[in-house]
């Protein structure tokens, strides 16, 4: 196998070496079995090394390849070095996503800078260190796939969580400047908007309406990784009927609205 990433339209369904940021627990963890599972060398990223040596191991004994690092994604100066060693390790890179986040839901009448500064450094300024590195890298070898996980609740300005619903909007307009920037030069990117997944990040939440666990997540985001193409696909995607929706409620009554 080549140092040069390999294109997912020349073997559909299947990437030889990835990278999964956040891979400790929930989404990305589940992204990592199931990637592993199909013969993908994984890395694993993410701050608890005992989780992320709990996946890697479980992968190991499976017959998968895994490889762990610790890192804390808003710790930027490190990313560079951090990506390079990954990527010489693995032998090379097809395949990165950016799974990290954070979410803080505020009481009301909590207006709170810190914790609004905690989510934009975690799931957007994060994903722009690690993911400018791998656009980089692809781009020069003519391929390789970006998966980045944003969220249904970067539709709309939501009153529940200003801080969390501005950093995937966000990200979702970062992820379409990059893929415009380098999708002529054969790169993919992807951008997945999960409704309600079953993970730790949820499990405080009320209502968690159309729940679905963390590996039929993985699956649909993998489908879609190997899909290339579509530029943001909702996960499950009956999610993209309640986009619509709300985006086409009127102000005046989206700020009456428990969302
Ligand atoms: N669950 C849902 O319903 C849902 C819906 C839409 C979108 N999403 C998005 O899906 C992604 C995965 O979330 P999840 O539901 O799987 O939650 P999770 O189980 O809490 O996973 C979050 C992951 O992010 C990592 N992370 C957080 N802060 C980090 C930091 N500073 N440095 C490195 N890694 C960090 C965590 O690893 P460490 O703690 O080990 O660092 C963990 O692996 C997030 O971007 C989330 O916003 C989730």
């Amino acid at each position: 196998m080549t140092a040069a990433a390999t294109s997912p339209s020349a073997r559909p369904g299947r990437f030889g070496r990835a990278i999964v940021v956040g891979a400790s627990s929930g989404i990305g963890a589940a992204i990592a079995r199931r990637l592993a599972a199909g013969g993908t060398a994984v890395a694993l990223v993410g701050r608890r090394e005992a989780e992320l040596e709990s996946v890697a191991g479980a992968i190991r004994t499976a017959g998968g390849r895994a490889l762990v690092a610790r890192h804390d994604v808003t710790d930027y100066a490190d990313v560079p070095a951090t990506f390079e060693r990954l990527v010489s390790e693995l032998g090379g890179l097809d395949l990165i996503v950016y799974a990290a986040g954070t979410m803080h839901v505020p009481e009301e009448g909590e207006y709170d800078f810190a914790k609004d500064r905690a989510m934009i450094e975690v799931n957007l300024l994060g994903a722009m260190a690690w993911l400018n590195l791998a656009a980089a890298r692809f781009e020069a070898c003519r391929g390789g796939t970006i998966v980045g996980i944003s969220s249904i609740a970067g539709e709309r300005g939501r009153r529940t969580m200003p801080g969390y619903t501005t950093s995937k909007a966000a990200l979702t307009a970062w992820l379409e400047a990059l893929r415009n920037r380098v999708s002529r030069h054969g790169v993919n990117v992807v951008t997945v908007k999960p409704g309600f997944v079953d993970t730790v990040m949820t499990r405080h939440l009320a209502r968690k309406p159309m729940i679905i666990s963390a590996e039929r997540a993985a699956d649909l985001i993998l489908e879609a990784a190997c899909r290339g193409g579509s530029p943001s696909t909702f996960v499950p995607g009956r999610w993209g009927l309640v986009a619509f929706v709300l985006r086409h409620i009127p102000s005046f009554l989206f700020r009456k609205l428990d969302l």
